[in-house]
């Protein structure tokens, strides 16, 4: 008999966690309006709000936390993560910044202007957040296919080759300061670029003379479904396809809390003197002097050794296993998700799951703490309140999907956990006829409603 897969690694420290009653959950999620941000971290059993800071670190993170060097300039810390940013990435100039929305802003800061145009394929709210704070426009170029559920398109985080030359025929060239491409895709569903798509891309840029930035929050990830999904690319090493993919690239912005594997942490690279000159001045302005921008010596040590540790060996196989070992059980069970499985992720369908609960009253979030109240299990709505109200007809926006994402922590529960996650879902589509009624908003915020909104049952 061939022996099962099982996980290259060992747990040497555990953290405890409550499993709560039902009776104790209705309690709080009535307190916290019924809005899952609002709930301490203690009420939930397994949490599953996002992968974002949320992974367990190495022995060997924790033992560069040790040799972290905290100097205020020149720390050897800065060195090592800029040497691993230049080995992985092949990009020159770097600055580590707090976070990804920290990368973002300082690289827009230099790039972005009222007016202008920033085409992508369905830009993560904070990349989106950033854009139209200086008053100009971020335009979804993603592949009509990726808003289908249940189509097998291997690649559903591409950009329509077509959308794209469409807005840069349409548009001056100052009009555009940069195309981005968000590896994997998280919005629609932690889908993958494939690379014949970011080669598409590069050469459509260089005939318009737009640079192409990376956002690479689940950038490793994206080169697994590359190898495992791309023709030719079978027996290419992570590393290999890594480099390749940022061939096509003149910079990057980078979330690390994700791909990382740290808790928290961001990275600014790009190719252009000019450009890492111009980000500098907003850089010491926002993030901390260049040499640490934001960012302990000791986080800066660990995240260079997580960047190695997602791109070798089987820490990736670990990783998308556990995601779809998820997905698959849900996909048995009849329950509709996002196909294919993604990379962080497995995103439910809440229309297709709860089809007697009207769109005025938030079917995502009506699922999201169904599940809660089920089994302490705590996602979140990534549709309606998410996508916030018109900015000018101040009417709700309803997007083409209502997901409930389940994002998985990096090597941070068992199986066992997924397997209550899967048995939960289960119960509340055996008994989904009886959900008729969602929930109406009591108290909203004017943007970015979805982590203060407070709801009552409609
Ligand atoms: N880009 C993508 C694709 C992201 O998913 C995120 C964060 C960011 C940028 C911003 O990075 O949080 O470090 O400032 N995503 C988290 C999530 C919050 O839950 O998906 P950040």
């Amino acid at each position: 008999m061939d022996l099962p897969f099982a996980e290259n690694y060992k747990i040497k420290m555990v953290e405890p966690i409550y499993r709560s009653t039902r009776e104790e959950r209705e309690q709080w999620i009535h307190q916290a309006h019924y809005n899952l941000f609002n709930l301490k971290s203690d009420q939930v059993f397994i949490d599953l709000l996002t992968d974002s800071g949320t992974g367990a670190m190495s022995d060997r993170q924790w033992g560069a936390l040790m040799t972290g060097d905290e100097s205020y300039a020149g720390s050897s810390s800065y060195f090592h993560l800029k040497e691993k940013v230049k080995t992985i990435f092949g990009f020159d100039y770097f600055l580590p910044v707090h976070q990804g929305r920290a990368a973002e802003n300082v690289l827009f800061s230099v790039l972005v202007k009222e007016g202008q145009l920033v085409p992508g394929n369905s830009h993560f709210d904070t990349t989106k957040g950033h854009i139209e704070f200086r008053k100009a426009k971020a335009i979804d170029c993603t592949i009509d296919e990726a808003f289908d559920t249940n189509g097998p398109h291997p690649f559903k985080g591409n950009i329509s080759i077509d959308k794209l030359t469409h807005v840069l025929e349409e548009h001056p060239r100052e009009q555009i300061p940069m195309i981005i491409v968000t590896l994997t895709c998280n919005s629609s569903g932690g889908q993958p670029v494939s690379m014949e798509n970011l080669r598409q891309i590069r050469e459509l840029a260089d005939q318009y003379q737009v640079p192409v930035i990376f956002d690479s929050a689940r950038f490793a990830e994206n080169a697994w479904f590359i190898q495992n999904r791309e023709a030719g690319y079978q027996n290419k090493s992570i590393r290999e396809i890594v480099s390749e993919m940022y061939q096509y690239a003149d910079g990057m912005t980078m979330s690390s809390k994700k791909d990382g594997i740290v808790n928290i942490g961001g990275i600014l690279a790009i190719r252009h003197k000019d450009w890492h000159q111009q980000a500098t001045v907003y850089n010491i302005m926002y993030e901390g002097f260049i040499t640490y921008g934001g960012m302990a010596g000791r986080d800066m040590n660990a995240l260079a050794i997580g960047l190695e540790e997602v791109t070798n060996g089987d820490y990736l196989e670990n990783r998308i296993r556990q995601v779809h070992y998820l997905g698959n059980q849900l996909i048995k069970m009849g329950i509709p998700v996002q196909k294919p499985l993604g990379g962080h992720a497995v995103f439910v369908d809440a229309k297709r799951f709860l089809q007697q609960v009207p769109k005025e009253e938030y079917i995502a979030q009506t699922l999201a703490v169904e599940l809660y109240l089920e089994a302490g299990v705590r996602g979140v709505e990534v549709g309606t309140l998410l996508a916030d109200r018109d900015p000018v007809t101040k009417e709700n926006r309803y997007p083409k999907l209502e997901f409930l994402r389940l994002a998985i922590p990096r090597r941070t529960y068992t199986n066992n956990h997924m397997d209550v996650v899967a048995a939960g879902l289960k119960n509340i589509l055996d008994r989904r006829d009886q959900i008729t009624r969602g929930f109406r908003i009591a108290e909203e915020a004017p943007i970015m409603r979805h982590f203060t909104v407070k709801l009552e049952r409609s």
